[in-house]
């Protein structure tokens, strides 16, 4: 099989990437169970493409119920070594308001009770990876540098808080988020970043900031509606094939 230059896997309001060409749709089935939906690869500026949609094609995988091990695995199986993780975030801090993108360069894991590690069977050696940079250097560089080529505005780190859900925060949750040092609230970051660094993967976190967090806007009693996050996650992607055609481009210069 040829080798996979990039996979994505698309977070709420992202279930396909729309100038993927000759898709083929794959459904291993992996030592983990069942992923969230089909893997569609294709080519996309003539290179290959996986994208998996994280919440499945219907949005129909709450966070805490989505298989982020099966997905994973699913992906390196067919070849992928590189993940992009589009995740839909509320923002917190004044940088990342919605419609505003960001790479994240550092995480806090607010979640509870998912699978995560792969370190689990009787007979695994238990890994303690090194997870202070919780991203891929390079693979965040090079997203960085793909969105200054391709002139799409970007924040260039941030706080990733990864939350429960599936409900949005409480307003005091979110103070004590920023305390804390977050930036973006999302509920999937988790495990998944951390499943990427143990299965040895090349992983970075694309936020799109779809709301204010709550109680963090102008408008401190502003009531988040799914059709907002939805909207602004829409207005907020239309650069996404730009950066990701600059993304495949560097590669293949490298
Ligand atoms: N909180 C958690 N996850 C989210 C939010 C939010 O405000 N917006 C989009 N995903």
């Amino acid at each position: 099989m040829t080798d996979i230059a990039l996979a994505v896997i698309g977070g709420t309001g992202l279930y396909k990437l729309a100038d993927l060409q000759d898709v083929e749709t794959h459904q291993p089935v992996t030592h983990y169970g069942a992923l969230s939906g089909p893997v569609r690869v294709g080519t996309l500026g003539g290179h290959r493409v996986a994208f998996l949609a994280r919440h499945g094609e219907g949005h129909s995988l709450p966070p805490h119920k989505i298989n982020y091990r099966a997905n994973l695995a699913a992906l390196q199986a067919l070849g992928a070594t590189r993940v992009l993780a589009l995740n839909t975030v509320g923002g917190i801090t004044e940088r990342f308001g919605p419609r505003v993108l960001a790479c994240p360069d550092q995480l806090i894991d607010y979640t509870w009770g998912r699978v995560s590690t792969i370190c689990e069977e009787p007979g695994t050696e238990v890994l303690h990876v090194d997870f202070g940079e919780p991203y891929t250097r390079s693979l965040r560089q090079a997203v960085i540098d793909a969105a200054a080529s391709a002139g799409v505005a970007l924040v260039a780190d941030g706080c990733y808080g990864a939350t429960q859900g599936p409900r949005l925060e409480t307003r005091a949750e979110i103070v004590r988020m920023r305390r804390d040092g977050c930036d973006l609230v999302g509920m999937t970051g988790m495990p998944e970043a951390g499943l990427a660094r143990e299965m040895g993967l090349d992983y970075a976190c694309l936020a799109i900031v779809a709301n204010w967090a709550a109680g963090a806007g102008p408008d401190p009693d502003e009531v988040i509606t799914l059709q907002d996050v939805l909207d602004n996650v829409a207005a907020a992607s239309s650069g996404l094939p730009r950066l990701l055609s600059a993304l495949l481009g560097a590669r293949a210069t490298r």
